[in-house]
């Protein structure tokens, strides 16, 4: 008889569902991609989804009819799709805080009733959705103005994670659609660094600094943003009253806001049931709406719009979350893959990785279930990668030779970003083929046949082999526009939601992050004053003292 926990699910591992999984993967053995083309060459048009504006090739996968079947009765063995509805209706799906996960109340119509706790939510997206628009056409006008009158040049947004890595990466894809005589940067680490570089070149009197922290508890950010403030009253040489011109707030944390000097008026709220990783469609994404305006922001909001609609609406077997998230599940569980790579032909996606990593590994980075219990199952995936070509010139000799399974996205758009050189623009087709030859180079391989056919000496034939049999999914847009932006972002949502519901874990907590910043709380002291730290293991207790005496010189 399967375990069952407390909910009544049984354990994934248990069900037959899984068992029968696991049966195909030991049939499928060593099944190689030209095999199953050559028995359906059909399969490259069949295994292809249309999203939107996003055209999903998946046929350079190790699947078959009978795989997605297969995949598709776990998902619904699983029960993702009622916890999929559980969230779009508001259910405390977040067990772990007790709290609803709505992120996709932000990009809603603002005719769409959405509760939390028995309260529409809609209206008060809209009407910071509103505050944001005004705020950001005075600012891209000139005329909010800084203390001393004048127009603001530079926006500075300090946060750190989901109040940084969002705003900073949306920015870098649409730098096409941003006012391109402002200046936009993003202070996150605490290493003071950060802040030095961002604001050496800066005059103060130009400068609007967004404190972007949904707890507005988080170390880095009040280091960061006190730091700021001292910068800028030093410069000005002003006094408190010049912070209310040069400092709005990003928080749900109106006591902590308006502790830290900010007015309450300057600060621009959102709520506990939209997750950090989740926010930057909320007034985290204040920095971003200066740049590209109000407009384009809400174009983005209608592409994750689309793609929620499509999550939420469309029959598990052509619904693209739950396609990628279920690919996901087969290699990292059934073909021992540890790692997922994100590979985006686009300069403006540099951040894409960075930002889906995580949204990808703090949410679904979790070793117990949503009852507390221990997985004996793999989860979240080590994503990474950063845009090619240049990850071809460096760690793509892995990817194609190494011994581990890798599977990857490739992201690319037919369009180059309008403002290009037209010079320029004539690269893209290069760009593109490097994409293309990619998906192909990792499915397809090269024989040794085909490299003795070369001419190639014997000895150096296993050196020029490629295996092939990488799977990758290939990801393709017109071109890569805001609405396209929040598609592909909406997208990785939900493959990431598909993922935590099958796995049975909670993807919106984080507490694993708790203990470090506590502990670097705790050694603090010992650094800066020498202070004996009660029970700091041997090792970092060297290394403290070892530090302290590099230091003192
Ligand atoms: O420490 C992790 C984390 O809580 C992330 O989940 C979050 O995005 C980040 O810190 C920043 O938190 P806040 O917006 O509250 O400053």
């Amino acid at each position: 008889m399967s375990e069952m926990n407390p909910q009544g699910r049984s354990r994934l591992d248990q069900m037959p569902e899984w068992t029968a999984l696991s049966k195909h993967r030991e049939q499928m053995g060593e099944v190689h991609l030209r095999e199953l083309f050559e028995r359906d060459p059909a399969r490259a048009d069949r295994y292809t989804l249309q999203v939107g504006d996003l055209h999903l090739d998946y046929s350079k996968h190790l699947v078959t009819d009978e795989t997605l079947r297969l995949l598709g009765d776990l998902a619904a063995a699983t029960g993702v799709a009622e916890l999929r509805d559980a969230m779009f209706r508001g259910d405390k799906i977040n067990v772990t805080e007790q709290r609803s996960v709505l992120h996709t109340a932000l990009r809603a119509p603002g005719s769409a009733v959405i509760k939390s706790d028995g309260t529409d939510v809609v209206p008060g997206v809209q009407h910071v959705l509103t505050k944001m628009g005004t705020f950001s056409d005075r600012v891209r006008s000139g005329d909010w103005k800084g203390h001393t009158g004048k127009r603001i040049k530079t926006v500075v947004n300090i946060g750190i994670g989901g109040s940084d890595l969002g705003p900073a990466m949306a920015y870098e894809a649409l730098r096409a659609y941003t006012h391109r005589d402002m200046q936009f940067r993003f202070v996150s680490n605490v290493d003071g660094a950060d802040l030095h570089e961002a604001v050496r070149d800066l005059d103060p009197a130009e400068t609007l600094f967004i404190i972007a922290s949904k707890t507005f508890t988080t170390i880095e950010t009040i280091t960061n943003a006190t730091s700021a403030r001292n910068w800028l009253l030093t410069g000005l040489r002003a006094d408190e009253e010049a912070v209310a011109k040069h400092f709005v707030a990003l928080s749900t944390n109106t006591e902590k806001v308006t502790e830290f000097g900010i007015n309450p008026d300057n600060m621009f709220e959102f709520w506990d049931w939209v997750g950090g990783r989740y926010s930057y469609d909320s007034a985290i994404g204040l920095s971003l709406m200066i740049a590209i305006g109000k407009e384009h922001f809400r174009e983005m909001l209608a592409g994750f719009h689309l793609v929620d609609e499509h999550f939420r609406c469309t029959p598990p077997q052509e619904n693209a979350a739950f396609l990628l998230g279920l690919l996901g599940i087969w290699y990292g569980n059934f073909w021992d893959a540890q790692s997922h790579a994100v590979l985006p032909y686009s300069h403006y996606l540099s951040k894409f990785t960075a930002y889906l990593q995580q949204l990808d590994m703090e949410s679904n980075g979790k070793s117990v279930d949503r009852e507390g219990h221990r997985v004996n199952w793999q989860t979240g995936p080590v994503v990474w990668g950063t845009p090619g070509t240049n990850g071809q010139h460096a760690y793509y000799q892995l990817l194609h030779q190494g011994t581990k399974m890798i599977p990857a996205d490739l992201i690319g758009f037919a369009e180059p970003v309008a403002d290009l050189q037209p010079g320029l623009v004539a690269q893209h087709d290069l760009l593109m083929a490097n994409l293309f030859a990619q998906g192909q180079a990792l499915a397809f391989g090269k024989t040794p046949d085909e490299v003795r056919a070369e001419g190639v000496a014997e000895e150096l034939v296993p050196h020029k082999t490629f295996q092939g049999n990488r799977p990758t999914t290939t990801i393709l847009a017109k071109e890569l526009s805001p609405s396209v932006l929040g598609q592909l972002i909406a997208l990785y949502e939900h493959k990431v939601f598909v993922q935590g519901a099958i796995w049975n874990i909670d993807s919106f907590d984080q507490w694993g992050v708790e203990l470090g910043k506590v502990l670097a709380k705790r050694v603090e002291p010992a650094l800066t004053e020498g202070a004996a730290v009660p029970g700091l293991d041997p090792s970092t207790t060297a290394l403290v003292a070892k530090y302290r005496a590099l230091r003192a010189r």
